[in-house]
């Protein structure tokens, strides 16, 4: 693209559409540059491993505003870097900010990675910044991508490790929950932490057409916002859901409980808090 075409989407992965395609989309797309920086201190692990050389046609699945697409397409410089995501409002700020900043060899495409009809064998290099675990069938999805990759591609993916192993999320939906029980997302269903399990991720990758992968951890701090009130708006965009059927009583003692915690993690930098993810390379065999 720079425009976008209309989604073709396996009936499972409709829910995910509904939700990145609207409410959910929109707010990424509107708070693109903070959750673009809330993950930057990743970007240099996964681009290394990522191995993009000159001439090369890399793939970026589930690339939302962009940004890992656009430090790929200048890696690739005479080759392409093309971003499929289900969400069109964060695909539109990703056209505008590749126009914007002269990013000529960056495609972007609304589809669903799990069905979309690559061109076979058409991709060196597919690489995933937290949106590949999202999939209702991760198998069906990988084999799919597994099918546009040249033999020998690489893959390089970077996905979280378990709630427990990331203070970001167990201390702000414990703050929201204010003494309910804070969720629990699945590890084996679409979830941000669909892949925290390495023994799962090996699992699909090499059912899909992958070598067995290797789960490299790493530990970097997430960035949430220059001060408290925007890091407040941030959490509550992306974990407000949590307060949907709460009363007003308990909204009141969530945001006293999320401040005070916001307040902790506040340094002269921002608002930051640790955070766990597996690097996860592996290569699409012969
Ligand atoms: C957590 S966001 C990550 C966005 C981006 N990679 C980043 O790091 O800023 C997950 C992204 O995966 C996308 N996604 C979820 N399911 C998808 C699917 N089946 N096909 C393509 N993209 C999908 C969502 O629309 C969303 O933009």
């Amino acid at each position: 693209m720079t425009g976008t075409d209309t989604a073709w989407v396996a009936p499972a992965n409709e829910d995910q559409l509904r939700a990145w395609d609207t409410a959910e989309g929109v707010f990424w797309a509107g708070q693109a540059e903070l959750f673009e920086h809330s993950l930057q201190r990743y970007d240099d692990w996964l681009l290394r491993a990522a191995e993009i050389r000159d001439g090369d046609h890399v793939l970026d699945v589930g690339c939302g505003t962009g940004s890992t697409t656009r430090a790929a397409a200048w890696l690739a410089g005479s080759g392409t870097a093309h971003g499929v995501d289900l969400s069109s409002p964060m695909l539109m700020v990703a056209a505008r900010r590749a126009r914007d900043t002269g990013v000529g060899n960056a495609t972007y495409l609304q589809a669903d990675a799990q069905v979309h009809p690559f061109e076979p064998a058409a991709y060196d290099v597919l690489l995933s910044r937290t949106g590949c675990t999202f999939f209702a069938d991760p198998v069906a999805a990988f084999t799919n991508l597994a099918r546009a990759m040249r033999p020998g591609g690489q893959v390089a993916l970077l996905v979280w490790q378990a709630p427990s192993q990331n203070p970001w999320f167990t201390e702000l939906t414990t703050a929201l929950a204010a003494g309910r029980v804070a969720p629990a997302p699945p590890l084996d269903a679409p979830s941000p932490f669909a892949f925290a399990d390495p023994m799962r991720v090996a699992d699909i990758l090499t059912t899909a057409g992958f070598a067995t992968p290797e789960c490299e951890p790493v530990k970097e701090s997430m960035y949430w916002g220059p001060d408290v009130h925007t890091a407040e708006r941030f959490v509550l965009g992306v974990l407000g859901q949590q307060l949907s059927d709460a009363d007003a009583d308990t909204r009141a003692r969530a945001l006293t409980n999320l401040r005070r915690t916001l307040v902790k993690h506040y340094s002269p930098g921002g608002v930051s808090f640790p955070s766990a993810a597996w690097l996860v390379t592996s290569r699409k065999t012969a």
